[in-house]
């Protein structure tokens, strides 16, 4: 019987965005085999129903289950704000890691006081946004900036063009205006678009991420249950419930290379 560590991990997100998440995990455990779904075929998840986004994630999560997969990653503050605690609830036994944008560390790092906070309108809608707030951000002023469209031009692997540009401006002008010298990336797509937001904030400006802490808590869960792999590379597999071809075309950019891309038909 194959040892239980050696199971895969399943890690998705609505589309490439995870892709910045699952790049962390697979730096810090190598070992680990890893399976990705995205759901691509029903982005932007950020402007959809919690409900329709709870029962995505239950046939993801089934599918990982149905693959062995012995751990859940939600590489997507939108679906964890919406489902992650349906899916601890669905499934006790499993560790499931979710993410949430890093208002802790922001609020601790902001020298001037104020925070910005780039996300999908789903998240910042969320209760559980609020709580967030509530819970670590009293000292400091936030001011949130829903996306609308970035989630759409990243998924056609578009990172440069005037558009995108045009469009991310028009979000980050109102932070800058604010003063914030500390913006949280609170949508697993939007840490592709660091090359970009270099060249339109000021350098001393902050940005914060969860992707590398989001492997450190995958990394204490797997510890904890005693599942962490331990040998060679694991292998990575990709699904996606889009055209199998436009994932297979967009890997070369936002990951290592064009791997096997099936499809998710759920
Ligand atoms: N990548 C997802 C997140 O972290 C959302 C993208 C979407 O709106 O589909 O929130």
């Amino acid at each position: 019987m194959p040892e239980a560590g050696s199971a895969p991990v399943g890690v998705f997100d609505s589309g490439v965005g995870g892709l910045s998440v699952l790049a962390e995990i697979e730096r810090l455990l190598p070992a680990e085999s890893l399976l990705y779904v995205a759901d691509a075929g029903h982005i932007p998840y950020g402007e959809k129903s919690p409900e329709f986004i709870r029962e995505r994630c239950i046939l993801v999560a089934e599918f990982f289950r149905a693959q062995g997969a012995k751990a859940l990653v939600v590489a997507c503050n939108t679906a964890t704000v919406a489902a992650v605690a349906d899916l601890r609830q669905r499934y006790p036994a499993w560790p499931i890691v979710g993410m949430e944008p890093a208002v802790k560390p922001a609020a601790a790092a902001t020298r001037s006081g104020v925070v910005g906070v780039l996300a999908t309108t789903g998240t910042l809608q969320s209760a559980k946004f609020a709580a967030l707030l509530d819970r670590f951000a009293s000292d400091v002023r936030v001011v949130t900036q829903p996306c609308p469209g970035l989630v759409e031009l990243i998924e056609t692997g578009d990172l440069h063009s005037d558009t995108l540009r045009e469009l991310l401006s028009g979000y980050v002008a109102p932070l800058l205006a604010a003063g914030c010298d500390t913006i949280i990336l609170g949508c697993t797509h939007y840490p592709f678009l660091k090359p970009m937001l270099a060249t339109l904030l000021p350098p001393e400006v902050v940005l914060i991420d969860t992707g590398a802490a989001v492997a450190r808590q995958l990394q204490r869960l797997l510890t904890q249950h005693d599942l962490l792999a331990s040998g060679p590379a694991g292998q990575v597999q990709f699904w996606t419930s889009a055209c199998p071809k436009s994932l297979r075309n967009i890997l070369p950019k936002l990951w290592k290379n064009s791997e096997s891309v099936r499809s998710f038909e759920m």
